[in-house]
């Protein structure tokens, strides 16, 4: 498909007014998406877990605007909140995804969003966020146009998500997702996210995530920053190139059930991202002494319980553990006995493998 397909180009009944709701989950990725060319286009494909329990709720009101004009009429509350420093955010998400949904135009909406993970726990709610709103417009498209097909709803849900924040067109669909262009998978795109284009096995399916809070402070360096930093970086070229070896790699482990391969190629991804951070021009760190401390006391419990618990990291120094089901006792234990004190307030998040996006 090309973005024009996603072109909303149709008559509409403007009058309608109405409200709709969708829950969406965070993701988090395996293979990472670090670099990105104009208008959200990754530089590589990306592989994500969907989460079950980091999810955005909200809320779109939306009812005709009184006067036409080409601003953009709207109010965000978060908790119940009124919350003026979101606006900006959303205003370049309506601006970038206008050409596509012209019919934003019409409405003063009136958002309301809560999260069910703790605010600036460190979590990233872009992805649950934009994806939540995503999903909004599109049951307003869905209202007012002609009818269109379940695929082409979530597919261009996806890609409007995409253009508010890369990682979040992975949050509408499905378990595992598959994001970029990549040679092996046909049906993959860098304009939107699709579930992923082979079997997963089982013991992916109800993978556990935990999420350990390291640092609950703003980001020295925002994703923003970062992806730009990619353009002209030293291992750049390299870094692209790996990263597609590494999706092909994946997929096989993800089908075959590898779990020793799966901690070696996750691990490696997480600390390949950083690595691109620190060999930035200029350089930045973002993992914390802790993250370090945490990451060593993983690998030492797994040298001698031998059970496959690894970890992944996000842009920032909070630790995603991830385990199979079946070891969940022994791996929870030892993060209450030896990594939750490394956590902010002894806190983390008990997640695991989810389904989607909900319309509620
Ligand atoms: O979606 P963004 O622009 O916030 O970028 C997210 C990038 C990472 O979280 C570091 C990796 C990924 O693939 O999610």
């Amino acid at each position: 498909m090309k973005k024009e397909d996603f072109i909303f180009t149709h008559n509409y009944d403007s009058s309608l007014e109405g409200c709709y709701r969708w829950e969406s989950p965070s993701n988090i990725a395996l293979v990472k998406y670090w670099g990105k060319s104009e208008d959200q286009i990754p530089k590589n494909s990306s592989i994500s877990f969907t989460l079950k329990n980091c999810l955005t709720n909200t809320k779109l009101e939306f009812v005709k605007k009184k006067l036409k004009s080409q601003l953009f009429d709207f109010d965000i509350f978060f908790d119940g909140k009124l919350k003026l420093e979101f606006k900006p955010k959303v205003h370049v998400f309506l601006e970038r995804i206008k050409k596509y949904c012209p019919y934003i135009l019409e409405y003063k909406f009136t958002i309301n969003t809560t999260n069910t993970f703790p605010h600036s726990s460190g979590i990233a709610s872009s992805a649950s966020g934009v994806s939540a709103l995503a999903l909004c417009i599109m049951s307003i498209e869905k209202s007012i146009g002609p009818s269109i097909s379940e695929e082409f709803f979530y597919k261009k849900a996806s890609f409007l998500a995409r253009l508010g924040s890369g990682s979040a067109c992975r949050s509408v669909k499905g378990s595992v997702n598959l994001w970029g262009a990549h040679k092996s998978f046909k049906t993959s795109s860098d304009l939107f996210s699709i579930d992923s284009p082979f079997k997963v096995n089982d013991v992916f399916m109800s993978y556990h995530d935990a999420v350990l809070l390291v640092d609950k402070g703003v980001k020295t360096v925002s994703s923003t920053a970062g992806h730009e930093l990619m353009n002209d970086h030293l291992f750049g070229k390299k870094r692209f190139q790996t990263a597609q070896d590494n999706i092909e790699e994946l997929s096989i482990i993800l089908k075959n059930g590898n779990l020793d391969d799966f901690v070696r190629l996750v691990e490696k991804e997480a600390l390949m991202l950083h690595g691109l951070m620190m060999t930035s021009d200029p350089s930045y760190i973002l993992l914390k002494p802790k993250t370090l401390q945490i990451i060593e006391a993983i690998r030492e419990f797994r040298l001698i319980t031998k059970i496959p618990v690894c970890f992944t990291l996000d842009a920032g120094a909070n630790v995603h553990v991830l385990f199979p089901d079946k070891n969940s006792v022994e791996v929870y234990n030892f993060i209450d006995s030896s990594l939750k004190l490394y956590c902010e307030n002894n806190s983390y998040i008990k997640d695991c493998v989810g389904y989607g996006a909900k319309q509620l």
